[in-house]
């Protein structure tokens, strides 16, 4: 049973402290991962915390993707880690579909978690829309592959941005009901870290929508990739209010335009919303987007210049990933088979 030490101390007593997180190679990174993941994950791993980073291929695929596009953006996104401070020797780096244990324990969540739980999942209803007969099975139980990812692992502590919060509630309550089916305090209930001024980057066109790489229109976000120009060329045409800002934070509601831009520069600039309005308050947009560009272009360049020199070298992060995956599957390996011993698999010698 999940015992009473577990439930107060929800990462679960007795586990190393363990960090997993993943992100989808389907397309290029945006500043919402850097700011609401990444630059949390660099944070991490020089933290008191084991650390875990995947690419988690096999999500991505629950969409379709051209193969040369997925092997492309599964490099790069390496890359991208690498290049913003993930360090192979301290983190394990890895894609998702070289460690087969994922997507085994994923099978055994998929028997574990309930049609009403997922059924609740509000990425799934976003993502399928009208379409709900016409998406893949993948698509739907994408949450139950995720709690595999971070259980597999007995993680501890998953940063991620705010929108996957209903995942990791999830993910919890897959772990809560296996101990209980089978009478076992065996997976920890992983602990969401959503933190800092950027858990949710909003859209530069729309601040009612997520910044995402899926957005239509590329004038929406900034990627990774984007050049001095063309991020100073988004931020100048960012959607904003006639007003100057406001010199608190309280003075940011129901403004939500000038509320994401006020958010990335705090988390850029490792200050926080108040600090950035105390200096900021009271100027005109006109003023301060020139200043939110070049603090952008100065903490971004670096690491898109970092990234393209990371990609002239596919071989060198193909060894990356596979040394990274070794790592994972000897953790992983030893969790699952226990599992399935658990389960009444048989396991022969
Ligand atoms: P994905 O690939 O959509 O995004 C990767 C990470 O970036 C964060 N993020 C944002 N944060 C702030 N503002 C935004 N606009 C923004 N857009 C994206 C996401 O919250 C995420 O942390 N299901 C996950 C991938 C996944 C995973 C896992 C994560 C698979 N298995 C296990 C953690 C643990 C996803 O689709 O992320």
């Amino acid at each position: 049973m999940v015992d009473a030490d577990q439930a107060s101390n929800p990462a679960g007593a007795g586990f190393t402290k363990r960090v997993f997180s993943g992100i989808q190679p389907s397309g290029g990174l945006t500043l919402g991962n850097y700011l609401g993941a990444i630059k949390r994950f660099v944070e991490m791993q020089e933290e008191d915390y084991e650390t875990i980073y995947c690419m988690v291929d096999l999500h991505a695929i629950t969409v379709w993707q051209d193969p040369e596009d997925l092997r492309r953006n599964t490099r790069e996104l390496a890359a991208g880690y690498i290049a913003s401070g993930i360090d192979p020797a301290k983190s394990i780096l890895f894609n998702q579909s070289q460690v087969p244990q994922h997507a085994q324990l994923g099978w055994i969540f998929n028997c574990v978690a309930r049609m009403g739980w997922m059924n609740r999942m509000t990425q799934f209803k976003d993502k399928a829309g009208k379409n709900r007969e016409n998406v893949s099975v993948g698509l739907f139980s994408y949450p139950t592959l995720m709690a595999a990812d971070i259980l597999v692992y007995h993680a501890t502590h998953v940063p991620v941005g705010e929108d996957q919060k209903q995942h990791l509630e999830l993910t919890r309550d897959i772990a809560a009901k296996f101990n209980n089916d089978f009478g076992i305090d065996f997976f920890p209930l992983a602990e969401p870290v959503i933190e800092g001024a950027a858990t949710r980057v909003m859209s530069l066109r729309d601040g009612s929508k997520k910044m995402s790489k899926s957005d239509p229109s590329d004038a929406s976000r900034i990627n990774m990739t984007d050049s001095a120009e063309d991020i100073a060329r988004k931020i100048r045409k960012a959607k904003t209010d006639p007003d100057a800002l406001p010199s608190e934070a309280a003075g940011l509601e129901n403004r939500p335009e000038a509320r994401n831009l006020v958010n990335i520069y705090a988390a850029l600039a490792d200050m926080s919303v108040d600090q950035v309005l105390a200096e900021a308050g009271g100027r005109q947009f006109s003023q301060f987007k020139p200043m939110l560009s070049d603090l952008a272009v100065a903490k971004l360049a670096p690491i898109s210049t970092e990234m393209a020199r990371l990609m002239q070298d596919q071989a060198e992060i193909d060894r990356i990933l596979g040394v990274g995956a070794q790592a994972a599957r000897e953790i992983a390996a030893p969790i699952l088979d226990r599992t399935y011993e658990i389960v009444g698999m048989i396991r022969s010698a």
